[in-house]
């Protein structure tokens, strides 16, 4: 949540550069966005900061396009503060020399306020962010700039990450407790972001700062430990990594980009991990109780994981929402495993619940699709989903590529790895056929076009195809902001079906497995009662008003038959006029509570 980016060094286009690594943290955060920019020689910074989408900044129009050499900017998802232009970040002292952007809650902000109010601090924001500027301009009438930084942040409760600039010192100061961000470059320039996307065009070498960590950056990187301030070496690593994957294409939507690459991504975990799963299908066959956890679509993924490991390994194996686990997890100890799937790697729930499984010395997989996230660091077994940089903020081949993994690990358990991984082949096919046949496409935009002129929207399923229905439904509400439940179809019956009114849409899916009879039966049930029934299976049925096909291949078809509903949610939100790559009041990754 929320996107930050620094740049200090021996280039004159600061504020383009900012302006650039903001674009690309955009889908972080997007209610609003700016930029404190110091032109070169100068000793205080110059604001320039917006509500909305990221547009050219008017910065960028005049002297300060070719004569700024230190800039930082943020994208914002707004906590504490309405949407405005004056709780954008970033946000300046009263000196207007100490620059701040900032991630995260400040708990205690309002005792800190108080108390500079009384020393006779102005503030211009209702934000809690806008305390940290003033803390360090009073810390500095006694002492240096990063040690001021280091005892302002020390003061504040909560989760955060902050980066501060201060213009007299051409200096980058960044500490954080929680959110990621990570340092790069040398020779004569770094640069500080909360992804590694907005760094990696300008260099390789990174720094992936940890919790409790402070970095200073400026004639070279130095990491100190926090609270106290102890010098720690840099641990530099070199990411590959191709800039094309992280940009758009030939696509209109980074989400419709993310659609198409599934099959890529299915295709890459079926072929070349078979030494990886066998290892973590060796830790999960020993635990004393295996934990998935989650959030909204990962905690999707972690449902179908224990449908597969109970139908495919024979195996018992719990979930929870990330955010519920604390109220679960008097029963972990020294041998259970708790396995977090997470496409960021930063989901604040998530890490918290890890945290308290660290506590009870449980040990920890991570299924994450971030190098270097929170997530994967803190995890004993790290698996990583390599499925490129997701930027939309709907997910879509993260859930497929979670799902890819559940799989081959539920048969690996039993030995029969090479099984799933043909599986998996004959999905990314399947997948194939959907997304380019065209008389599929065209069904799909029809059915679309008749579920956005609708206010409610059902999705059925049973086993695996109920957590799918969970899937499609939110995929389904993100991006077309239509209401839409997903339903286990026994359910039906105890409640739900009286919403059901002439022309409902219910989605269902219906795979050849053991739930068809019953699912069908379902969905009579609901067309009796004017529901108009869209069915996602490999055959026709007589209960269906409109069939989309999606062939058989065994537990493959729980991962194929989603693409149908990330393509409706597309073309939904599409009919609908929103843009799916940003879906009002959400942000790609959650990492304040
Ligand atoms: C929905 C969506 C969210 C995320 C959730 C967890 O399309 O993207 O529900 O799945 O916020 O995020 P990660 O997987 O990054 O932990």
């Amino acid at each position: 949540m929320c996107g930050i980016f620094g740049y200090v060094g021996k280039r004159n286009n600061a504020s383009e550069i900012i302006f650039e690594g903001l674009k690309t943290l955009e889908y972080r955060g997007y209610d609003s966005w700016g930029i404190a920019v110091r032109i070169k020689n100068k000793k205080e910074f110059i604001l320039d900061k917006n509500t909305g989408k990221i547009t050219a900044p008017n910065l960028n129009k005049n002297k300060f396009k070719k004569n700024s050499d230190f800039a930082i900017g943020h994208t914002r998802w707004a906590t504490h503060g309405r949407v405005t232009v004056k709780n954008a970040h970033p946000h300046l002292d009263c000196t207007k020399k100490i620059a701040v952007v900032h991630n995260g809650i400040i708990e205690n902000y309002e005792v800190l306020k108080k108390d500079l109010i009384k020393k006779g601090h102005s503030f211009l924001s209702e934000t809690d962010t806008e305390v940290i500027p003033h803390l360090i301009e009073e810390n500095l009438k006694i002492e240096g700039f990063a040690s001021s930084v280091r005892d302002a942040f020390n003061l504040l409760k909560g989760f955060n990450a902050i980066v501060v600039s201060f213009a007299p010192s051409s200096e980058i100061v960044a500490c954080k407790t929680g959110s990621p961000l990570i340092a790069g470059g040398g020779d004569g320039e770094f640069f500080i972001a909360s992804d590694i996307s907005a760094i990696l065009p300008y260099t390789k070498k990174v720094v992936f700062l940890k919790d409790n960590e402070m970095v200073i950056l400026g004639k070279k990187l130095q990491i100190f430990s926090l609270p106290k301030g102890i010098k720690i070496k840099p641990k530099i690593e070199k990411i590959e990594f191709k800039v094309e994957e992280a940009s758009i294409g030939k696509y209109k939507h980074f989400m419709l980009k993310e659609i198409y690459e599934q099959p890529k991504v299915i295709v890459n975990l079926a072929q070349n991990y078979t030494s990886e799963i066998k290892f973590l299908s060796g830790v999960i066959e020993n635990a004393k109780g295996t934990f998935l956890i989650g959030a909204g679509t990962a905690y999707n993924a972690c449902l179908a994981g224990v449908y597969f490991f109970s139908k495919i390994s024979h195996k018992h194996v719990n979930t929870a929402f990330a955010s519920e686990f604390n109220y679960l997890e008097d029963f972990l100890n020294k041998n259970s495993l708790v396995m977090a799937l997470s496409q960021s790697g930063e989901t604040i729930d998530v890490i918290e619940s890890l945290n308290r499984a660290r506590n009870k010395k449980s040990k920890i997989a991570a299924i994450t699709n971030v190098l270097g996230s929170s997530i994967y660091r803190m995890a004993n077994y790290k698996f990583l989903l390599n499925a490129g940089p997701e930027r939309a903020v709907a997910s879509t081949k993260a859930y497929a590529a979670k799902l890819s993994v559940l799989l081959l690990l539920s048969y690996s358990i039993i030995g029969k790895t090479e099984k799933a991984k043909k599986m998996l082949l004959d999905t990314a096919k399947e997948m194939e056929r959907i997304l380019n046949d065209n008389k599929s496409k065209k069904k799909i935009k029809e059915i679309a076009r008749l579920m956005s002129l609708n206010s409610h929207i059902f999705v059925i399923g049973r086993g695996v195809s109920y957590s799918a229905s969970l899937e499609a439904a939110l995929k389904i509400k993100e991006v077309s902001y239509i209401h839409t439940e997903g339903l286990a179809g026994g359910e039906l019956k105890h409640g739900p079906i009286a919403l059901i009114s002439r022309g409902t849409p219910c989605l269902v899916f219906a795979p050849k497995d053991e739930t068809y009879d019953s699912i069908i039966s379902n969905a009579t049930e609901v067309r009796a009662r004017g529901g108009v029934i869209i069915g996602i299976s490999p055959q026709n049925s007589s209960a269906f008003d409109y069939w989309i096909e999606v062939r058989e291949i065994e537990e493959g078809s729980y991962i194929a038959q989603i693409v149908v509903v990330q393509l409706l949610a597309y073309y939904i939100a599409l009919y609908k006029k929103l843009d799916p790559d940003k879906p009002r009041n959400l942000a790609k990754s959650v990492t304040v509570k």
